[in-house]
C-alpha cells in the first residue's frame, strides 16, 4: 500500500496490516516517509487507536528498524526494568545491581529526562568519569562481570523510535497507549532480554494520572510485549508524590548510595524496588514467588553485595574505584543549600509531584529540549512523605541551588507542590496493582 493509502485506512478507522506497518517503519527509518506523513499518520493512531495485533507489528518493526542485542556468553537470565518515569524515581540504580546481586544480567539502557521527570542516564553521568555511553565490547564486559550496566541507548538502537518520538513530541500525539506501547517495548525488546518487568507509573507526577489511565497502558504493554514473545509483568506504582526524599540528579545518586549501603532508606523507594526485584527474580527463574524473591533482593542488599555489584559497575564504566566508600567526595555539590520550612504545624498532606519535578528543572536540573545541559548539583532533597508530622520550622525540603534568585523562586514553586494540614491524611499504598 502508499503510505497516503496507510494513512488513509488508519484515519478512517481500519485495521492495518504487518506488511504494510513494516513498510512504513521502513520509511521511518530510511527518511523516505516525510516528516509530514509520519505526523499524519501519528494522529490517526491518536484518533483511532490500534488493536493488539497492529500494536504488535508496530513494536516489532521498530525493534528491527536497528541492532538486536543477544548474550550468547552469558550463563545466568537477562532481565531489566521499565520505568513510565516519575518524580525521585532512582530506583533503577539500585534495582540493577539488587538484581545482579541475586544472579541475573541487568543491561539497562536508559534514557535522558525531559520535561519534569528525571532520567537514570542524567544521574548517572553526575558520577565523575562515568562513561554512560561505552562501546559494545566495554557493554558486554561489565555485564559479564559486575552483572549490570546502566548506560544510554546507542544510535543504533530502535533507531526508527528515535524519529518517530521526535515528531510525536512536536505534534501532541505523544499520548497515544499503542504510540507509547509500541516507543517502549521496541527499545527493550532490541536489547535481547529473556524478560521484561515494568513499573507503570500512577498519580500526578506520572504521565498516567488516574488508574484507569495507569491499568490501560499497563493492560497493553503486558499483552503486547508478551504477543512479541517477551514474558512481560508489570506493577502499577504510587506516583502522587516523590518516591525519594531526594529529586535532581547527583543528590539522587547520593540517595541511591545511601540506600544501597544502609545509611538511610526511603520506605517507599524500599518497597517498590524490593517488589519490581521480586518480580524480576520470579520471570528469571530465580525465584518462586514473589515472597521469596523479596526475601532474596533484601538479603542481597543487608550483606551488600548489591552494594558490590554497583561500586563494580562504576569502576569498571571509568568512575571512582572506591565510589561508595565516601560518595559526597566525588559528587558535586550546589553552592547554596536552603531549608523551606513548613511555616505551620500539621501534616504533609499531598503533593503536586509535577510541580516538584517542575522546580528540579527550574534550578537547571532538568530539561525542557531534547539535547539542553543539565546542571548535577541542583536538585531538592528532606522531601517528607506524605503523613509525615511537621512543626512550624520543620523543613519540608532543602533545596540545592546555584544563587538565591533560584531559591526564592522554588521556594515559591514547592509552598504550591506541598500541602500540609491540620490532620492527618488517609494512608495510601505505593503498589496499586499488577498485570501480567
Ligand atoms: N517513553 C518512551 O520511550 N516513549 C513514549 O512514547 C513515551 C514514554
Amino acid at each position: 500500500m502508499l503510505t497516503q493509502e496507510i494513512i488513509r485506512t488508519k484515519r478512517d478507522g481500519g485495521e492495518l496490516d504487518p506488511a504494510d506497518i513494516a513498510r512504513f517503519v521502513q520509511g521511518l527509518t530510511d527518511s523516505s516517509v516525510t516528516e509530514g506523513q509520519v505526523a499524519a499518520l501519528a494522529m490517526a493512531v491518536y484518533f483511532q487507536g490500534m488493536n493488539r495485533a497492529e500494536a504488535v507489528a508496530l513494536t516489532l518493526a521498530m525493534r528491527d528498524s536497528g541492532e538486536v542485542l543477544s548474550w550468547p556468553e552469558l550463563d545466568r537470565p537477562v532481565v531489566d526494568k521499565h520505568s513510565t518515569g516519575g518524580v525521585g524515581d532512582n530506583v533503577s540504580l539500585m534495582l540493577a545491581p539488587i538484581a545482579a546481586a541475586c544472579g541475573l544480567a541487568v543491561p539497562m539502557i536508559s534514557g535522558r529526562g525531559l520535561g519534569h521527570t528525571g532520567g537514570t542516564l542524567d544521574k548517572m553521568e553526575s558520577i565523575p568519569g562515568y562513561n554512560a555511553v561505552p562501546d559494545n565490547a566495554l557493554f558486554r564486559k561489565v555485564i559479564a562481570s559486575a552483572g549490570c550496566a546502566i548506560i544510554g541507548q546507542t544510535g543504533n538502537l530502535a533507531p526508527a523510535d528515535k524519529r518517530f518520538y521526535g515528531i510525536r513530541d512536536v505534534t501532541a500525539t505523544v499520548e497515544s497507549v499503542p504510540l507509547i506501547t509500541a516507543s517502549i517495548l521496541s527499545k527493550k525488546l532490541a536489547e535481547g532480554l529473556g524478560a521484561l518487568v515494568l513499573d507503570v507509573k500512577c498519580g500526578n507526577g506520572a504521565f498516567m494520572d488516574n488508574p484507569d489511565r495507569a491499568n490501560e497502558l499497563a493492560g497493553s504493554l503486558v499483552e503486547v510485549a508478551t504477543g512479541a514473545g517477551m514474558p512481560t509483568t508489570a506493577l502499577i506504582t504510587d506516583m502522587n508524590q516523590p518516591l525519594a526524599s531526594a529529586a535532581g540528579n547527583a543528590v539522587e545518586v547520593a540517595n541511591a548510595a545511601d540506600f544501597l549501603t544502609g545509611k538511610a532508606r526511603d520506605g517507599r523507594l524500599l518497597d517498590v524496588t524490593l517488589a519490581l526485584v521480586a518480580e524480576m527474580l520470579v520471570s528469571g527463574g530465580l525465584a518462586t514467588d514473589a515472597d521469596e524473591g523479596r526475601t532474596r533482593a533484601l538479603a542481597a542488599l543487608e550483606d551488600g553485595k548489591a552494594a558490590e555489584q554497583f561500586n563494580r559497575m562504576i569502576a569498571e564504566l571509568g568512575g571512582p574505584s572506591d565510589f561508595l566508600r565516601d560518595p559526597g567526595r566525588h559528587l558535586v555539590r550546589a553552592p547554596l543549600i536552603s531549608a523551606l520550612s513548613a511555616g505551620r504545624e500539621g501534616y504533609v498532606s499531598g503533593y503536586d509531584a509535577r510541580g516538584i519535578g517542575m522546580s528540579v528543572v527550574a534550578l537547571g536540573g532538568g530539561r525542557t529540549r531534547p539535547g539542553d545541559p543539565v546542571d548535577h548539583a541542583v536538585g531538592l532533597t528532606g522531601l517528607l512523605p506524605v503523613g509525615a508530622r511537621v512543626e512550624k520550622d520543620t523543613p519540608l525540603a532543602l533545596v540545592h541551588a546555584r544563587n538565591e534568585d533560584q531559591v526564592a523562586m522554588v521556594q515559591r514553586q514547592l509552598r504550591a507542590a506541598v500541602q500540609v494540614s491540620e490532620t492527618p491524611p488517609d494512608r495510601s499504598p505505593v503498589i496499586l496493582g499488577r498485570k501480567g
